[in-house]
């Protein structure tokens, strides 16, 4: 006869024998801080409207930038989707096509944004990865490379949030969260204004609009109307764990990028729920 105690329905965890919905008793061991996978990498989020859909008059002096950056700093840069993902959703939407439909049509147009501008990085051995090589090879291909370039989108594909017909999870929220569970030092998000304002600078109101020098996430989201960053963003940064903050600039203009990662005020600074190190 086998004497042997059944120790695998033994295992002794502080997780093993609980319901993981009772705070009480996760926090002990699930409430710490987790560990910086990346913390020396720098992320980047390249708008896809504001930059990538103007084509050579931005995009190029925004690769001249990124090439100098390179020796400074390892980066993912990621890109968001432009005018051909809106083009798709309105014809999904026509079509009635679901919000899980949706959001992969979206991706791809980030994705495509991110394969042009490896292209033009090819010469700094910098190439397009999709995201699980960043999920599970992307130390690997940093050793390699002083930067890599992914879609900002998450891949929430069908399993978006059926919140809205639009995905609400777009290119700042997958950055954000990318940067965030990566443990990286900072991420900038670059757009084609020179930070967040009061109001749209180029909507009706933009006359009278202020640029916001520092904000919090939880005061940004109050704000109404429009914003040049995803709303869904804000509510994932009552949660972060790493990012304290993100910096917003103005990719148009040359040295913006640059002095923000190296740590200079040059945007609007978005303040998250994660405490400064
Ligand atoms: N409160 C605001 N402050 C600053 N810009 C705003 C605001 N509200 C709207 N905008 C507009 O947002 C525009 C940027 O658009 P958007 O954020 O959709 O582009 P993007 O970030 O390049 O797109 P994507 O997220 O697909 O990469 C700016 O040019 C500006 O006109
Ligand atoms: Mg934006």
């Amino acid at each position: 006869m086998n004497t042997t105690p059944d120790t695998i329905k033994h295992v002794a965890s502080a997780l093993a024998h609980q319901t993981l919905l009772n705070g009480a008793i996760t926090n002990p061991v699930a409430g710490v801080r987790p560990m910086q996978l990346l913390p020396w990498l720098h992320v980047v989020k390249i708008g896809g409207r504001s930059i990538m859909d103007r084509g050579r008059d931005a995009i190029l002096p925004m690769v001249e930038e990124i090439r100098k950056l390179l020796p400074e700093h390892r980066l993912l840069i990621l890109t968001g989707a432009g005018i051909r993902a809106r083009h798709l959703m309105r014809v999904g939407l026509d079509l009635g096509l679901p919000v899980g439909s949706l959001a992969p049509l979206a991706a791809s147009d980030a994705g495509q944004n991110g394969q042009i501008l490896a292209e033009l990085l090819a010469q700094d051995f910098v190439s397009y990865v999709e995201k699980p090589t960043i999920s599970s090879q992307l130390a690997i291909h940093l050793a390699a490379a002083r930067a890599v370039v992914g879609s900002a989108y998450p891949p929430y594909h069908h399993h978006e949030f059926p919140t809205s017909r639009i995905p609400v999870h777009r290119a700042d929220t997958g950055a954000f969260l990318l940067a965030d569970a990566l443990g990286a030092a900072s991420l900038t998000i670059v757009e084609d204004v020179d930070g967040v304002y009061s109001a749209d600078p180029n909507g009706p109101e933009g006359k009278d609009a202020q640029l916001i020098g520092e904000v919090s996430y939880a005061d940004l989201a109050k704000q109404p109307g429009t914003l040049p960053v995803d709303r869904a963003m804000l509510e994932i940064m009552a949660n972060a764990r790493h990012i304290h903050s993100v910096q917003v600039v103005n990719g148009l203009v040359p040295g913006r990028l640059t002095a923000a990662l190296r740590g200079q005020h040059v945007g609007t600074i978005i303040r998250t729920a994660a405490p400064r190190p």
